[in-house]
């Protein structure tokens, strides 16, 4: 038996510290320790037997990592194909977003034997939900259970293809001397169900909730253990949902899945662009459509500027789904290089429908909505616009601007704004290059003076 003592461990990065605090030395994360129980390593043996074979590299079946898919287009997209045989997944995201949901569906979709563990709801209700889903199916067996070695002998038995464990945090190994959800507990649990996928073959994906401050011992701990870590967002309140791969070892990381969450289980938005500018009202000043990119998917997206003239002694700078530093940075580059004058006002921006601007595509699009509702002229409700904007002023390429255009034409935008070294004629779409992201204002005659006036006339205004 070996000797047990108490560690408070740190849910975020896993460091272990001998006293309870209220922020972990190790990564700065605020109440995310947690008491646990560990045993005192012992020293591993040393290897007596003989030195395992080698391969060469030529000789490996490559198609051993083939993705199967699972069904669910979205899914599939994000997983660059599907699901590799005998790989671990974690699907991580706050209680509530829908994770079960998705799962069921999966496991609905996908052909061949599929367990389902459920550790949190009873057998009934998953029943039920399958029932409202419509996601009941023949192949999928149930097991409300919530002790490991029970869970492990149940998979043993049945042999599935494809099992899902709902979630990491419910789940508990008595061999394991800590409560539920602790981090010796999800981890201690996951490396054996690593171990046993990895043993048979068995694809498995594990579901593990997060926190807002952290405070669960969540998919951190668990990423160095499995091959794809998916991560499951969005606001509760709306039923956008996004699909990510934080950590995939089969293929890209880039892919974005767009659900939306309805009465019966999550439905895929094929056609995200749409999705995002169905409430738009256009003409209105400090609104402009950009096409940017999401992994390889072209989005066409809504960014929104408000500019007030501010009462604070250091105005604000809101930025909503794009970084704050981008957003001063390009706010100095309309004060420098088209003479706007920002410095007394407040700037709320915001990319709509919970879309997070992750490319310099976008930066053109934050420019010409700041610089619309400061002149309070409106950009014309068919203009699209794309590029990186330079500190000289000057917008750049950026990377598939032709997939960006077609998009645009798709959804009947008639006019584009691109970066000049990228415009080319695209059908249904007048293409207009700049140079400077003042020649793209003076294109939208959002300004009509050269700089050094247009700066006067707003330095009276806001004075
Ligand atoms: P759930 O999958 O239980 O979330 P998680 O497993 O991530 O905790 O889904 C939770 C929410 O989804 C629940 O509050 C209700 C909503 N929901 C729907 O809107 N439609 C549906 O068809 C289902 C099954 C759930
Ligand atoms: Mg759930």
């Amino acid at each position: 038996m070996t000797k047990m003592r108490v560690v408070h461990r740190c849910g975020e990065c896993g460091a272990g510290h001998p006293k309870w605090s209220g922020r972990c030395a190790g990564c700065g994360a605020w109440n995310s320790l947690i008491e646990d129980v560990e045993g005192e390593p012992s020293a591993p043996p040393a290897w007596t037997g003989a030195a395992p074979e080698v391969q060469n590299i030529t000789q490996i079946d490559p198609l051993e990592g083939t993705p199967r898919p699972t069904g669910v287009t979205e899914v599939d997209r994000v997983l660059s194909g599907g699901l590799v045989p005998g790989s671990v997944t974690v699907l991580g995201g706050e209680p509530g977003i829908g994770k079960s949901t998705l799962l069921l569906q999966i496991l609905a979709a996908t052909t061949g034997r599929t367990l389902y563990i459920s550790a949190e709801e009873s057998a009934k209700q998953v029943r039920l939900r399958a029932d409202r889903l419509g996601a009941l199916s023949e192949h999928i067996s149930l097991l409300a259970e919530t002790s490991l070695p029970r869970i492990r002998a149940a998979a043993a038995a049945l042999s599935p293809d494809l099992m899902v464990v709902d979630s990491i945090q419910a789940i508990t190994d008595p061999e394991i001397g800590a409560g539920p959800g602790s981090v010796s507990q999800v981890r201690g649990c996951a490396q054996q169900l690593v171990a046993d996928a990895k043993a048979v073959g068995r694809t498995t994906i594990i579901v593990g909730h997060v926190t807002k401050e952290g405070t669960l011992a969540g998919p951190r701990v668990l990423e160095h253990l499995v091959d794809t870590v998916l991560s499951f967002e969005g606001d509760r309140h709306h039923a956008l949902r996004l699909l990510r791969a934080v950590k995939h070892r089969f293929g890209t990381t880039n892919e974005l899945g767009l659900f939306e969450m309805e009465g019966h289980g999550l439905a895929a938005v094929p056609d995200a662009s749409q999705f995002f500018l169905a409430d738009r009202q256009a003409g209105v000043p400090g609104s402009v459509v950009g096409a940017v990119l999401e992994g390889h998917r072209p989005l066409l997206v809504e960014v929104q500027a408000l500019v007030t003239l501010s009462s604070m002694t250091s105005p604000r700078r809101s930025a909503q789904g794009l970084d704050q530093g981008r957003l001063a940075l390009l706010l100095a580059v309309l004060d420098q290089r088209a003479g706007l004058l920002f410095a007394p006002c407040d700037v709320y921006t915001s990319v709509v429908g919970g879309i997070r601007l992750g490319e310099p595509g976008g930066d053109l699009a934050v420019c010409i909505a700041a610089a619309s509702a400061l002149t309070g002229r409106s950009v014309p409700g068919r203009v699209v616009v794309c590029g990186e904007v330079g500190l000289a002023g000057e917008v750049r390429q950026v990377g598939q601007i032709p997939r960006r255009l077609a998009e645009a034409a798709r959804l009947g935008f008639t006019t584009a704004i691109v970066p000049r070294s990228a415009a080319v004629p695209v059908e249904g779409l007048e293409v207009i290059g700049v140079s400077t992201v003042l020649e793209a204002l003076q294109a939208l005659a959002l300004v009509d003076a050269p700089s050094a006036e247009t700066r006067t006339v707003y330095a009276r205004r806001v004075n």
